[in-house]
């Protein structure tokens, strides 16, 4: 199967192909679609068929639950047991946006759509394109990231068809997404409100909302289990070596470049993980800028592009500034050390 490519962006939403798209979602197939944080390799949430497509699809374990997409506040009515006062507060504050909120599901949520769980992983989009396909397609989309399993989330179209071209009939090419890490998720199934996954909604701005919130304690250590299954995997591994150098800036410019010379007179190739304000500094090694430091949200953006792009390079050893932003830095840092397998070296 060759997918079709649909192209349009948020200010001039191509009604006809949504409408398709829609047909396709209602009659059990999967379409690939931009969201603000990731694309999303959406199906009919409702129906189990159309989410073990999406297991299939992507190689996904089946034991790791998908997210359950909507575009009208109402319909979470309809697919969740409960929701908490909390949980009413946060999604009056952040929704649409890049939240996920875990709550105990209804009857109509299929086991395959959850993992076998009794909980439901539901999040309102804020992308226009997102929201217009979730309408036309019955208004449950379950839809993880739409790369294949292992790889780094799609930030745009080019990744989505390199992964899934073949594999779907349909890819939405929005452009690239806004923000380029997945959505936070807050299990509100516990007594406390519990960070799975960290987003660009930050710990301080839930803490600020609701006053206690605590981070799940698998992102704290990684030899603890974390509660969100699919945060259990080594996700985002690029195909080289890949290793955080973490301290003093100028300090950590000398050790990569002490690692790249010593590899380049091994005759190996090494890729290193830049900014703006550093790239200038490495003179050996296939150099990539994630961004600039005074721009956090442009390093969220690039940091799944990059490790893409060192995927297609011949390097055999990636060496990664670390990026320890005050907003975003926890969900940048939480990615990048699972790509590197939380290989740190400390100078
Ligand atoms: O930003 C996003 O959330 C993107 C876009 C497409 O919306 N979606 C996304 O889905 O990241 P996915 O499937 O790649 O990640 C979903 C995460 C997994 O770690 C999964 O284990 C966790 O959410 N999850 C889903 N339902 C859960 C549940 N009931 N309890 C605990 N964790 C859950
Ligand atoms: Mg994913």
């Amino acid at each position: 199967m060759k997918a079709e490519i649909i192209k349009m962006t948020e200010d001039s939403i191509d009604k006809n192909s949504i409408q398709r798209a829609g047909e396709l979602l209602k009659a059990g197939e999967l379409v690939a679609f931009p969201t603000e944080t990731v694309y999303g390799l959406g199906g009919n949430a409702l129906n189990a068929r159309a989410s073990k497509k999406i297991y299939a699809a992507k190689g996904r374990p089946s034991d790791n639950p998908l997210i359950v997409h909507i575009a009208d506040y109402e319909a979470i009515f309809d697919i969740v047991a409960s929701i908490p006062k909390k949980a009413q507060l946060l999604a009056r504050e952040f929704w649409p946006g890049p939240l996920t909120m875990i709550l105990p599901k209804s009857a109509k949520v299929p086991l395959e759509t959850t993992g076998g769980l009794g909980s439901v992983a539901v999040r309102f989009p804020s992308h226009k394109i997102a929201r217009e396909l979730i309408r036309a397609g019955g208004g449950y989309v379950a839809a993880p990231s739409a790369n294949t399993s292992g790889r780094p989330s799609p930030t745009l179209a080019s990744h989505v068809i390199e992964d899934l071209g073949e594999a779907i009939p349909m890819i939405i090419d929005g452009g690239q997404v806004g923000i380029g890490l997945e959505s936070t998720i807050v299990d509100f199934t516990e007594e406390i409100p519990t960070v799975l996954r960290p987003g660009y909604i930050s710990l301080e701005m839930l803490k600020s909302l609701l006053g206690e919130v605590i981070l799940d304690r698998g992102l704290l250590k990684s030899n603890e289990p974390p509660k969100a299954p699919g945060m259990k995997y080594r996700h985002y591994a690029p195909k080289a070596d890949l290793a955080i150098v973490e301290g003093d800036i100028p300090a950590v410019i000398a050790a990569i470049n002490a690692y790249a010379a010593r590899a380049s007179m091994e005759g190996k190739q090494v890729g290193i993980i830049g900014t703006e304000e550093t790239i200038g500094q490495y003179p050996t090694g296939i150099v990539k800028s994630i961004g600039s430091r005074k721009d956090e949200e442009s390093i969220a953006l690039h940091l799944y592009q990059v490790l893409r792009e060192f995927d297609e390079c011949r390097v055999s050893a990636i060496y990664s500034e670390a990026f320890y932003t005050p907003k975003m830095g926890q969900a940048i840092m939480n990615r990048l050390l699972k790509a590197a397998g939380h290989k740190v070296i400390k100078v």
